[in-house]
């Protein structure tokens, strides 16, 4: 479907009028002082989350013309065509469905039902797994939408995972990595996870084949119970000599999989029952997505915002502060989910865009974020909007830490917010710098899944009104290209043709 662009609606010329008129010079301060409803007006309660979008540069008229940019760029059209399955992944010419893993069963859809097969087969093998008391540890091996995933809900959901198994991760190609988690193990109490969407992945692949010649040196024997695939190439699974394998589509992205056969070690972490309810939170939000009017839709109005921006205020990245421990591998995650999907130059035609797109997306946990950057972001020149995320319940009973914990992470929004005057001195805070407070309940599968959810379709928002395709990653193909040429030339010595600085690393790497 062609959509009219953002830049040639009367919403974005609108907009920024807006933005000279009443945008650059915006004070969060005064947008208190003269509104006394606006925390009500700018935050809401969406499936499982609570957030609180009032410490935004932005106000009534301002979101009323973004939302005006929404219906004129079509979102709501886009939206329904992703719902419908239709090929909104144009440049692979595939369909958009991970929606689709964590819906209930449509017993008149057939991918439904491929869904559900695979889903049960899926929590049968991994409640096996829980059982075996002899499988002490389980390696994940993948990279990108294949690691982060899993990595970041098997941590965060700490409080849920089965005891007496430890689960490991292994992406990079580095073999430092997967040497040290080796070292660790033994064959009999391993199973290993190999996670690819392509099965053919340079840094999986060779984990996986060293994985396999370090299980044969170790005695082990029985490749079928100590290793599984989740992949959509299930033929290249089997010809490495894997037996048990879990499949899904090529309508999942990478990035968007953990719902998939690709989130086994989460099952087998937190059972089930816990996977189940952890799709059950992103389907709430799904719904939400779905059906809301775009001016209570939380994602929506989030994506809206990360348009304002960055296209407007100019803002060129966004920081994550979770106030979570569990929560350590989620900047990393949000990372790859908004960056892969929304760092692109050109819209869907393949037209080069005269806008900006995608933010940088960076982050850690608090309190440890506050000893260490939020320097910069209270003080330094650039303002950089922070993403809180806290949970009002926490799954320890140490006494005394959750409150400071609280505490911090309001404090931190009110000074970022508020400020403090000391004229010409260092103690000067300006103040009015801009932040999100999600709120969660407690951190349990269901309000993770609907948080991640809520990123999924906040990014498909932003990505609707940019007009690019949020779904595809040509990006990561020329360094994988030259990679391969490059590893030949480290072994030859060849360095015809290469620029001169890469034909000077190359001698000094082999020791020239
Ligand atoms: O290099 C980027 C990428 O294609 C990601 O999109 C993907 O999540 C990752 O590599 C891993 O791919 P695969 O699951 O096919 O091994």
């Amino acid at each position: 479907m062609t959509r009219p662009r953002c830049d040639e609606t009367p919403a974005w010329r609108q907009l920024q009028e807006r933005f000279r008129a009443a945008g650059a010079a915006f004070d969060l301060r005064q947008a208190f002082a003269q509104e006394a409803g606006r925390f009500d007006r700018f935050s809401q309660l969406a499936p499982h989350v609570f957030a609180d979008l009032s410490k935004n540069l932005v106000d009534a008229p301002t979101e009323q013309l973004l939302l005006a940019l929404a219906r004129e760029t079509q979102l709501e059209d886009y939206r329904a065509a992703m719902f419908a399955g239709e090929r909104i992944n144009n440049t692979e010419q595939r369909a958009v469905k991970h929606w689709l893993l964590r819906a209930p069963c449509n017993a008149v859809d057939p991918d439904s039902v491929a869904v559900h097969q695979t889903l049960d087969a899926m929590l049968a093998y991994a409640e096996q797994v829980r059982a075996d008391t002899a499988i002490t540890d389980i390696v994940n091996i993948g990279i990108g939408g294949s690691d982060l995933g899993p990595q970041m809900v098997v941590a965060a959901l700490d409080a849920f995972r089965i005891r007496g198994k430890r689960f490991h991760f292994v992406s990079n190609v580095d073999g430092h990595e997967l040497d040290a988690v080796l070292k660790g193990l033994k064959a009999e109490g391993t199973l290993f996870l190999v996670a690819s969407k392509t099965f053919t992945t340079l840094e999986t692949m060779t984990n996986a084949r060293s994985a396999r010649a370090w299980f044969e040196q170790q005695g082990g024997r029985d490749i079928a119970r100590h290793f599984a695939a989740l992949t959509t190439n299930v033929e290249a699974a089997r010809a490495f000599g894997i037996a048990i394998t879990f499949g899904f589509w090529d309508w999942v992205g990478g990035r968007y999989s953990l719902w998939s056969a690709i989130g086994l070690p989460i099952a087998i972490a937190i059972g089930a029952q816990g996977f189940r309810d952890l799709l059950a939170g992103a389907h709430a939000m799904d719904e939400h997505f779905r059906r809301e009017p775009l001016e209570r839709n939380l994602p929506v109005r989030l994506g809206l915002l990360d348009v304002w921006y960055r296209d407007f205020h100019g803002f060129t990245s966004r920081s994550i502060a979770p106030y979570h421990g569990a929560l350590g591998r989620l900047p990393a995650y949000l990372q790859q989910l908004e960056m892969e999907s929304n760092g692109k130059g050109v819209d869907a035609q393949g037209r080069p865009l005269p806008y900006a797109t995608s933010p940088v997306l960076w982050g850690e946990t608090g309190t440890n974020g506050q000893h260490a950057y939020f320097q910069m972001l209270h003080q330094g020149t650039d303002r950089v909007p922070v993403e809180f995320i806290a949970v009002r319940q926490p799954a320890h009973a140490l006494p005394g830490h959750h409150g400071l914990l609280l505490a911090n992470a309001l404090a931190q929004a009110q000074a970022l917010m508020q400020g403090k005057a000391d004229p010409g001195g260092h103690r000067n805070f300006p103040g009015n710098r801009p932040s999100t407070f999600f709120l969660l309940e407690s951190l349990t599968p269901a309000s993770l899944g609907a948080l991640v959810a809520l990123h999924e379709h906040r990014v498909f928002t932003s990505g609707a009104v940019w007009g690019i395709d949020s779904f595809d990653q040509w990006g990561v193909e020329l360094g994988k290209v030259l990679a391969g040429d490059l590893a030949q030339r480290l072994a030859s010595g060849d360095t015809q043709g290469l620029d001169a600085s890469t034909a000077g690393l190359v001698r000094r790497l082999r020791g020239g």
